[in-house]
């Protein structure tokens, strides 16, 4: 259970139970429990590493907003937004969070950018991570909805560094993607450079 936590600062215009009803509105049933999970997990992990809590709280609640919208929401938002057409080439897994972060910012009245950053930074990582943007990445993978080989190894790592904990994601992520011949996101190529290879 998330502790009672009062939004004082004003990340969101509403309070968190207008948020959790906004939220639950935008995704299916099972994403929106997801979405609890990295909650609680971000909650903790901002806790530990002296993030915001209320940040961590919004950006978590919001990190998979449009994840359920349709390829074409996505498409016309691309233009709508003026993002780089590039976007046009990719699909949901990168779209609910670069382009998510402009849905979010209209729909939900949230201008704060690093809510927005933790959004678009969700999925793959970047180069350039704010502690929020680390704490809501590494909270996506490892909440206590998550089932899959190594979570657990993830989860030892998270408690003891939210550094390692994303060189740890990040390689993960991205072995998966080469493992499954998909294309690789220059973000998340970005991301693996700075955060996984040894300097
Ligand atoms: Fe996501
Ligand atoms: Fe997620």
């Amino acid at each position: 259970m998330v502790k009672k936590i009062d939004y004082r600062q004003h990340y969101f215009p509403g309070s968190r139970q207008e948020l959790l009803q906004a939220v639950k509105k935008s995704v299916k049933a099972k994403r929106y429990q997801h979405i609890l999970g990295v909650e609680q997990t971000a909650l903790k992990l901002a806790a530990v590493n002296g993030v915001d809590l209320e940040q961590a709280s919004v950006a978590a609640l919001v990190h998979d907003y449009t994840k359920n919208r349709s390829d074409d929401e996505f498409k016309q938002a691309i233009k709508k937004y003026q993002l780089d057409d590039d976007l046009l080439n990719w699909s949901n897994f990168i779209w609910h969070g670069v382009v998510g972060a402009e849905i979010i910012k209209t729909e939900l009245k949230i201008t704060d950018q690093v809510i927005l950053n933790a959004v678009r930074r969700h999925t793959v990582g970047a180069k350039i991570m704010t502690p929020l943007d680390k704490v809501i990445y590494v909270a996506d993978f490892i909440e206590p909805g998550r089932d899959f080989p190594d979570v657990e190894v993830a989860r030892a790592v998270a408690k003891g560094s939210l550094d390692q904990a994303v060189a740890f994601e990040t390689k993960h992520t991205l072995t998966y993607l080469i493992n499954g011949s998909q294309t690789i996101y220059p973000g998340a190529m970005a991301a693996y450079n700075q955060w996984v290879v040894k300097k």
